[in-house]
């Protein structure tokens, strides 16, 4: 049965453009719904655009809270019948409102082995740690930041001192690795 999900972005959208990709090559079998966006001139708007697929875009400072824009976007969810939220590249830690509405069905994609780097620019922070490999999580969405289960990762080689063609083999990996673990756990859960 074709899992219906939201995607939710806030920047350039590449994971999200992967895994609409993966699904129209029948690799993932899904449908995205929905893209949700704190951040109403992000590329991953565009890109939504030209797929047909329904954006809902927000101002967190426009909310009195937290749980009032995240009560919104359970609204819209529901609304379109969204079984499972994938983060891709959501710069926002997700409230109890929308993790008990979804309750171990929100997904997140990390660029780094976690426990490793969690929170912002963790590429950034490995290189400037000077790890060597570093890597990808795909993991459940918890309270905490970046905390949750693990659901799977993989590892590259730092190229020392280019931090570009680092993140660029980060960002290769993790549209194999985010399609490929989503199809796995929809398997299961279906
Ligand atoms: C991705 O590298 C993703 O792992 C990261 O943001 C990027 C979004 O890229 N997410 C986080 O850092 C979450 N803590 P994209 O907009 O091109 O998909």
């Amino acid at each position: 049965m074709t899992t219906k999900i939201a995607v939710f972005a806030s920047g350039s959208g590449s994971n999200f453009q992967a895994i609409q990709e993966a699904i129209e090559n029948g690799k993932l079998d899904a449908q995205i719904k929905i893209v949700v966006t704190d951040k109403p001139n992000a590329f991953v708007v565009r890109r939504a655009e030209n797929f047909n697929i329904p954006v809902f875009s927000f101002i967190a400072k426009n909310y009195d809270s937290k749980s009032d824009y995240e009560q919104e976007i359970v609204g819209i969810l529901k609304a379109h019948e969204v079984e499972w939220v994938i983060l891709a590249g959501y710069m926002r830690l997700i409230g109890n409102t929308l993790l008990s509405a979804f309750a171990n069905r929100i997904v997140n994609i990390h660029p780094s082995l976690l426990p490793s780097f969690p929170g912002k620019d963790a590429i950034g922070q490995a290189m400037a740690h000077g790890v060597k490999v570093t890597g990808v999580t795909v993991h459940f969405v918890d309270e905490g930041m970046d905390t949750g289960p693990i659901l799977s990762q993989a590892a590259i080689e730092v190229i020392d001192g280019n931090r570009q063609a680092t993140e660029a083999r980060i960002h290769a990996i993790e549209h194999e690795l985010y399609t490929r673990t989503l199809q796995k756990l929809f398997m299961e859960f279906n």
